[in-house]
């Protein structure tokens, strides 16, 4: 007997986007919040720099959309780039009032600058914006008598009731793995928010926590939405280079504060390839540093801030200074060794400004959706932003919809019968490797069509070799995550090698130029080589 829980709505993620969510929700309707692992394994916690708002007076909404809308290299959608930079204002009024203390100098906020911004416009708690965000978020949820927060909770596929039957095409929960106890269980609810955060753990090098393995995105695909723009994936330009710092990031606002970028001989390279130099938009730095790094055959380059005064250093990065003293490295006084990694998902999950997907009663917010707002490339500081403006928006929908009369269905047990332990658990980890490390090699920063199609023909193998492995064994963590991650990486290469062209986070060598009209990549669901069913179930 498999065990369920039921609700009015599912949130599936507990990072800044489903945590806001639930906020929104609460005062009327029951809420369950399902996290991975700890509210920790989320991007959210580890933001740095902060959320983009126009606060200063000399600043104006109309600079902030048009930046955001040169960064989307004409792929962002105006109308939704103005509903989110509108929504800023009320978004951090509202952190405010649970709490989030951001940083202020002379009664106003103190602002940062990031790359593509025309103006200081980033608000932040020094230089752990989303930890200060998520434990004031935490706090609030964990003391809502509304609000089910369960950790090590991993969804493993979204129920669309039209799958089991004559049942109308509609999301009515999710089947998940309980972590602790090995068991699949049934999360019923009447709406389904997914927000399970980007994919960029598909890349060998990546600034994201482990939960960034594209979940949402395959099951909402699997589900029978439509995907988009999964071609620009974005990289950072500056995470630490150090064999002992995994995906530890170097805030763009240590650039915006004087950083400079060097070679090993303390040339400073960036007025080669752009005019903003270090602030120029992130995929044309990090095109830029991965230039260098492939033409002087290095390993890494090299951020330097130490020329500002040790004080300001310590007092505006005192979570960058402090990892890095950890590592023998002292920023007050020499330069960072840096290297670009995967660090956020442009494309996902088809939605309008509400969050609405394909299937009624699915929603998609935060980094898993593809709201518009970002287009061919995330301006910094966005996506926060992005996840509270969305989360009020999806909220807001779904509680004008509370009295509809709810979907009556049989939701099937979870099959086991069919299935047995895996013995050759090796199967799993080598294949997540090789997927990370050929995604990395083929369809990293700079592209051409002969590796995206090598990448096609690994991933065509590892696509069927992890479906006779999920329809033999019982699913764990590392195999559900390993299964999305090779749905998404398909999605990403099916994407890139439908755009003839190069465009924002998008290179490649063999399409170099612009075309003249952008247009979305929009893959749907259900076309003739589908990727995958949902699990076979048993009445
Ligand atoms: P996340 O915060 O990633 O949360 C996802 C949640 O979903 C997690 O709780 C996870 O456990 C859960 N989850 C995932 N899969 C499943 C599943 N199958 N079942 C159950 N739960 C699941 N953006 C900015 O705007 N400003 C910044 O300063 C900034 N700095 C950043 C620094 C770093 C190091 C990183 C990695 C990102 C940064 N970003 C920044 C990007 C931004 O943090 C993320 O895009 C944003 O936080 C995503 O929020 P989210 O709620 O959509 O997802
Ligand atoms: C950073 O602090 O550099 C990350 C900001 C972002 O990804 O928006």
């Amino acid at each position: 007997m498999t065990l369920r829980y039921s609700t009015d709505v599912l949130v599936i993620g507990g990072g800044a986007a489903g945590l806001s969510a639930a906020l929104h929700l609460a005062p009327h309707a029951r809420v369950t919040v399902l996290c991975k692992g700890d509210i920790e394994a989320a991007s959210s916690t580890w933001a740095q720099g902060g959320i983009a708002s126009v606060t200063d007076p000399e600043d104006s909404l109309a600079s902030h959309i048009a930046d955001t809308l040169v960064a989307g290299a004409g792929l962002c959608d105006p109308d939704i780039v103005r509903f989110t930079v509108e929504g800023a204002a009320p978004a951090i009024k509202e952190l405010v009032r649970l709490g989030v203390r951001f940083d202020t100098e002379a009664n106003h906020y103190h602002l940062t600058r990031e790359g593509g911004h025309s103006f200081r416009r980033v608000l932040h708690v020094a230089d752990a914006t989303g930890r200060a965000v998520i434990d004031t978020l935490t706090e609030q949820v964990l003391d809502h008598p509304n609000i089910d927060l369960f950790r090590d909770r991993v969804a493993i596929d979204l129920i669309n009731l039209s799958k089991f039957g004559r049942h109308p095409n509609r999301c009515a929960g999710a089947y998940v793995l309980n972590r602790t106890t090995g068991h699949v269980e049934l999360f019923q609810a009447r709406f389904i928010v997914l927000a399970t955060g980007g994919a960029s753990k598909v890349y060998l090098y990546t600034s994201n926590p482990d939960s960034s393995t594209g979940d949402g995105i395959a099951m909402a695909w699997r589900a029978g939405c439509r995907i988009a723009n999964m071609e620009f994936n974005q990289f950072h330009p500056t995470c630490l280079y150090h064999p002992h710092a995994k995906s530890f990031l170097i805030s763009e606002a240590v650039r915006g504060e004087g950083g400079v970028l060097l070679l090993p001989d303390g040339e400073r390279f960036m007025e080669r390839f752009d005019e903003r130099l270090e602030l120029a938009p992130r995929d044309i730095v990090a095109r830029a540093i991965d230039h260098e790094m492939k033409r002087l055959g290095i390993d890494c380059v090299y951020l330097d801030i130490s020329h500002r005064p040790a004080a300001f250093i310590e007092s505006h990065f005192p979570t960058i200074a402090s990892r890095c003293r950890e590592l023998g490295i002292d920023i007050t006084r020499e330069p960072m060794p840096v290297v670009p990694a995967a660090h956020y998902t442009c494309g996902g999950v088809l939605v309008d400004r509400h969050g609405v997907t394909d299937i009624p009663g699915l929603y998609a917010i935060g980094e898993v959706s593809c709201t518009g707002l970002h287009g061919a490339n995330r301006l910094a500081s966005n996506s926060l932003l992005e996840c509270f403006v969305f989360a009020h928006s999806a909220a807001e929908h779904i509680l004008g919809r509370l009295d509809d009369p709810a979907p009556v269905a049989q939701v099937p047990d979870w099959d086991e019968s069919q299935v047995t332990d895996s013995d050759e658990d090796v199967i799993i980890a080598h294949n997540w490797d090789e997927l990370r490390r050929f995604m990395w090699d083929y369809v990293g920063i700079v592209r051409t069509d002969k590796r995206l199609k090598r990448a096609q023909r690994r991933l065509d193998l590892l696509r069927q070799e992890i479906h006779e492995y999920y329809s033999h064994y019982r699913v764990s963590n590392d195999l559900i995550e390993l299964r999305n991650l090779v749905h998404v990486a398909e999605l990403i290469v099916r994407s890139a090698l439908a755009r003839q062209e190069s465009r924002g986070l998008h290179f490649n060598l063999d399409h170099p130029d612009t075309l003249p009209r952008a247009e979305d990549t929009i893959l749907f669901p259900g076309y003739p080589d589908r990727l995958d069913v949902l699990r076979p179930v048993a009445y």
